[in-house]
């Protein structure tokens, strides 16, 4: 990968999202929110990649993709005035086909460009697809790691009963102390993700968060979960009645002993 190609990446985004500024209106904080959380996630990445260092190559193409992941916000926001993929935008395609419409990838070669492609493609996926060649999915797992991370600090900041929800937040999600739906307090005893549909509830949305210890595969990761204390955060953001503290108890039990027994440099999952 060529030396200034990671400086022009940024130059692009910073030129892309100046773009969409002027357009997004009253939405224009939000593209910068965005641009503030790709910086974050690409400091993430160089936390995990620091766990790679026999892996140089792909390692750059991750702090890559990092910088162009989320190209397709911009857009999004001010088509659909919302960063909700419900609205039938998914900003992770879209992202990956204007970057490579773009033609910024050009310089790199074939293999490299269609890795970075493919991460931006998939970053936001419930589940990666299958059949992806092994250095894509090594990436595309530190990008998601490094994404999923912000995106927890990022709940923490904003999830609350007065943000603009419908903009930075899930639509349609009831807020209450004490609600939770039997399928998502299953789902986190039985130690597995939470899909979309079964969120009804706000403390369903901090399952799902709480979850993702469970789709998280780097040393960095956990470690950071709990160097940070976000993880701690987002379980004090649930009430501690009888259906929801044993479930707590579990979730931080296992960040403990999963932080604790990860190594650096394995990508690995928590299942
Ligand atoms: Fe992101």
């Amino acid at each position: 990968m060529p030396d200034e190609l990671f400086t022009q990446a940024l130059n692009w985004l910073s030129a892309h999202a100046d773009a969409h500024r002027a357009q997004a209106g009253d939405d224009a904080p939000l593209i910068d929110r965005k641009l503030r959380h790709t910086m974050r996630v690409l400091g993430h990445v160089r936390g995990i990649v620091r766990e790679l260092p026999n892996r140089p190559d792909l390692a750059r193409l991750a702090e890559l993709a990092a910088v162009l992941h989320d190209a397709g916000r911009f857009p999004q926001l001010v088509r659909q005035k919302t960063y909700d993929d419900r609205t039938g935008y998914n900003h992770a395609a879209a992202g990956a086909d204007i970057v490579a419409e773009s033609g910024l990838l050009a310089p790199l070669p074939e293999a490299e460009r269609a890795l970075v492609l493919a991460v931006i493609r998939h970053h936001n996926a419930a589940v990666p697809p299958h059949g992806l060649a092994p250095d894509t999915l090594l990436v595309l797992e530190v990008v998601r790691d490094a994404d999923k991370l912000d995106a927890i600090r990022n709940n923490l900041k904003y999830l609350n009963p007065e943000a603009p929800h419908g903009k930075a937040l899930k639509l349609g999600v009831k807020w209450d102390p004490e609600g939770a739906s039997d399928q998502a307090l299953q789902l986190a005893r039985e130690r597995r993700l939470i899909p979309f549909p079964a969120i009804q509830w706000s403390n369903d949305f901090v399952l799902f968060l709480c979850c993702w210890i469970y789709d998280l595969h780097y040393h960095y990761s956990f470690n950071e979960l709990q160097r940070s204390g976000n993880y701690e955060a987002l379980l004090a953001k649930l009430p501690d009645n009888d259906a929801m503290a044993p479930i707590k108890a579990q979730l931080r039990d296992d960040l403990a002993f999963i932080a604790a027994t990860s190594r650096p440099g394995i990508g690995r999952s928590a299942k």
